[in-house]
């Protein structure tokens, strides 16, 4: 159940729909050119046909943060790996507000309400 720990953790109250700052903002930019770009990235995972969570990890080794989707919860985390963004995109997740098939709306929902501060204070500590 970690998974939705760190998936409501990082889910903010506020609705403010801003953009990551600081060193998080810094090591997107570094891996993907920019946060757009990320979150291009992130939304096209998020809305892969099938059911499970769409998730930006740091590679605990490189520092490299990437975009990955697992099925199960307790299966496919990547050792080593660790979990900055989450979002669980299991229809159980939003079917209350959206037809399964909006999905993206639901992903777009879930970026405007990220607690990105939650998010920077995963990053692993350069070494
Ligand atoms: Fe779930």
């Amino acid at each position: 159940m970690r998974l939705h720990e760190f998936y409501f953790d990082n889910l903010s109250s506020l609705g403010k729909g801003d953009a990551p700052a600081g060193r998080l903002r810094d090591l997107l930019a570094a891996n993907y050119g920019g946060y757009d770009e990320w979150k291009r990235d992130f939304f096209a995972v998020g809305t892969m046909r099938g059911v499970g969570w769409a998730i930006a990890y740091q590679d605990s080794m490189s520092g490299r943060i990437s975009n990955q989707w697992i099925t199960l919860r307790q299966d496919g985390n990547l050792a080593g790996f660790e979990p900055l963004v989450v979002v669980d995109v299991w229809e159980h997740a939003y079917m209350l507000d959206y037809k399964p098939a909006d999905r993206g709306k639901y992903v777009e929902a879930f970026f405007e309400n990220v607690a990105w501060d939650v998010c920077e204070s995963r990053l692993i500590a350069p070494k």
